[in-house]
């Protein structure tokens, strides 16, 4: 078994755009600039957007977060978002979801212009995707995709079997693994909630991504002996054996299925440092105006 080491690779990536952005200031061109908007005090949605700020920093993009009161009308938001859209300093922005209830998200990001959407959540970047054009692709799915395309992974041909039906993960990454482009290619089945004989199916996978948001549901009699893994989960879990008194766990009963597999993503450090990272190579993208020129 191989562990699909997403800490290095993020970092790997890391340093490739922090050398691009090196090479932008030394022509004496801005370094690209993301800004994310932040509504109340969701303490797992403070600890992201300060995550991305220091991710931004370690590359040497210049970052910028726009906090809001729960209680924020949705107008005003809207106008947020139109600001950061004309802002010519901005390349790209997110927004922090959730939003609190009376704020219609669907409404705030197709506010978003999709040449500034770096989360790729914008129906013209799912769009766009969906059909093979250039387009912003949001973090898990891209992250998962550069970690397939980092490990050399060969996907053409083989049965892709994913777990959940989310517009954030298993959709899109279904989408671009059936894709002409590689990674893709592959034979792709989707699973979800009404999926009957389920454990057949997931044995049947060459390659199993797993994004179902449910602790240890994978079990090593759900997987071929061979198969590459793909652990999207991230959950915390109390634990005796930790100074914290907490340990992460995946979707995945890692202990029993890694042993099954050619290749799995480890939680943590498999797929969560990709996603932080996709977003700095979609904010590099839009400075450099590669998919909307
Ligand atoms: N909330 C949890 N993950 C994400 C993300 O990738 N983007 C945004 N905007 N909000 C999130």
């Amino acid at each position: 078994m191989n562990l699909i080491d997403g800490k290095k690779i993020a970092a790997e990536i890391k340093q490739e755009i922090a050398l691009e952005v090196k090479k932008m200031i030394d022509k004496e061109e801005r370094p690209p600039h993301l800004a994310a908007i932040l509504v109340g005090n969701d303490p797992a949605s403070e600890t992201y957007v300060n995550s991305k700020a220091k991710a931004c920093k370690e590359v040497g993009f210049d970052s910028s977060t726009y906090k809001f009161e729960s209680n924020i009308e949705e107008e005003e938001l809207l106008k947020t978002v139109e600001f950061l859209n004309n802002d010519p300093d901005i390349d790209g922005f997110i927004v922090q979801l959730p939003l609190p209830d009376h704020i219609d998200e669907q409404k705030v990001i197709q506010a978003i212009s999709p040449r500034k959407d770096v989360d790729g959540f914008h129906p013209e970047n799912v769009g766009r995707m969906t059909i093979g054009l250039p387009a912003y692709v949001s973090a898990t799915p891209n992250g998962i995709m550069e970690l397939l395309k980092r490990s050399d992974m060969k996907t053409a041909g083989k049965n892709c079997v994913i777990l959940g039906r989310s517009n954030i993960v298993g959709r899109p990454v279904s989408i671009l693994m059936s894709r002409t482009t590689e990674p893709g290619n592959a034979t792709v089945t989707v699973c979800h909630s009404k999926t009957q004989n389920l454990a057949a199916i997931t044995a049947s996978a060459d390659i199993l991504i797993v994004a179902i948001g449910r602790p240890e549901f994978v079990t090593a009699d759900m997987v071929k002996e061979g198969a590459v893994v793909i652990d999207v989960g991230i959950h915390r879990v109390p634990s005796a054996k930790t100074k914290s008194g907490f340990r992460l766990i995946g979707d995945v009963k890692y202990d029993e299925v890694a042993p099954k597999t050619s290749q799995i993503t480890p939680v943590p450090g498999g797929v969560g440092p990709m996603t932080i990272v996709s977003l700095l190579m979609n904010t590099l993208r839009a400075r450099k105006n590669e998919i909307y020129p």
